[in-house]
């Protein structure tokens, strides 16, 4: 059977070259403004290069008070189009394709001086301040910017768009029964908890028509909160509202040690995958072709997604690729000099 690793794949009208993806990791690389700095330049253009099918930006920001860290990339503003345009293309002219992950940071932002917002007044934990619970106006304004946020999406030329819900932030603690103690529509029992993700994929869908993916964290690892099996129903109703793929990572809502291992997530994207019949992502701790080839044949999950490897060595794919000896396509600038690849 033929090498499914580096076999294309099509979502929407977007053709992947592999099943490579270079996972979103935030490189706080920027300045207050969240624009595109040289730095991102050419940290991205260089794993294109290194020929990953798909490459993540690290999250881009919706509102600057909801950012991850200093130095987020942002596309709160209009003004952050023009860059990330110039980005998108330069990653687009080596052929990988570029996905925007969006996302608010909730009650673990850092910015100075601004109150944390959160569904309910619950610090993540005893050193951390206590965030204001959303009013519903909040809430309004909120989907309102993750629209704003496709829109300009899509006007800056991603191919895909991925809705943060995972990793403890702002989506995630309206998901969680941990983070979320609300009473009203947005809070309560497991589909209210869903409600405004729901809300916000209906506004992403009036603006971006393309391939759309939502990174979860399958699991809070912790005795009453989500499971699997809760992500489980959580994906068949994203699959109602036209979700092309759940991207399954884990944990970041409680204060928990996460025993990791490598493939420790994707029985998650197995699970979701085969259940709800829904294409996935695996993500954590895939670091050889043969692990990620292993995920892919067995029907575990559709993508594979690289993030520390991908910082180790922009060319992982062709170190996977020479482990599953496979051949694929070498930067032209690089078969000068009658070598196909240096190391020969
Ligand atoms: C430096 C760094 C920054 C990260 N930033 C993000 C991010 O912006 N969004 C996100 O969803 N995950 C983020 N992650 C998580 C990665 O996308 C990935 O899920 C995680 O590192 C596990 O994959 P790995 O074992 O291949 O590194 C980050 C990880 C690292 C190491």
């Amino acid at each position: 059977m033929a090498n499914k690793l580096f076999s294309s794949f099509k979502i929407k009208d977007v053709e992947l070259k592999n099943r490579i993806v270079m996972s979103p990791m935030s490189m706080h690389s920027s300045d207050e403004e969240g624009e595109v700095k040289n730095f991102h330049l050419t940290h991205y253009t260089s794993r294109a290069l290194g020929q990953a099918g798909l490459i993540f930006l690290e999250t881009l920001i919706v509102n600057p008070n909801g950012l991850v860290g200093p130095g987020d990339l942002g596309i709160w503003d209009d003004k952050h189009i023009k860059g990330l345009r110039n980005l998108v293309e330069q990653i687009q002219s080596f052929g990988s394709k570029v996905g925007a992950q969006i996302g608010h940071a909730g009650r673990l932002a850092k910015k100075e001086g601004v109150d944390l917002i959160a569904p309910s007044p619950i610090p993540f934990n005893e050193s951390k301040k206590t965030p204001v619970e959303m009013t519903k106006e909040d809430i309004h304004k909120f989907i309102i910017e993750y629209k704003n946020a496709a829109r300009r999406a899509k006007e800056a030329n991603f191919d895909v768009l991925e809705i943060h819900c995972a990793h403890g932030y702002l989506l995630n603690e309206f998901l969680s029964p941990l983070s979320n103690h609300r009473t009203d529509e947005y809070g309560g029992s497991f589909k209210k908890r869903y409600q405004i993700v729901k809300e916000i994929i209906d506004v992403v869908n009036e603006e971006w028509n393309g391939p759309l993916f939502v990174r979860i964290s399958a699991t809070d690892y912790h005795k009453d909160g989500n499971t699997n099996e809760t992500y489980v129903e959580y994906a068949k109703l994203m699959k109602v509202q036209g979700v092309d793929l759940v991207d399954c990572s884990s944990g970041g809502i409680a204060p928990v040690k996460v025993d990791s291992y490598p493939n420790y997530q994707v029985p998650a994207a197995d699970k979701i995958k085969n259940i709800v019949n829904i294409p996935t992502g695996a993500v954590g701790l895939i670091t050889t072709g043969r692990q990620a080839e292993e995920i892919l044949k067995n029907n575990r999950a559709d993508l594979i997604f690289v993030g520390r490897e991908f910082l180790k060595n922009p060319f992982w794919p062709r170190q996977a690729a020479e482990e599953l000896k496979v051949d694929i396509e070498t930067p032209v600038q690089y078969t000068r000099y009658g070598s196909k690849w240096l190391a020969h």
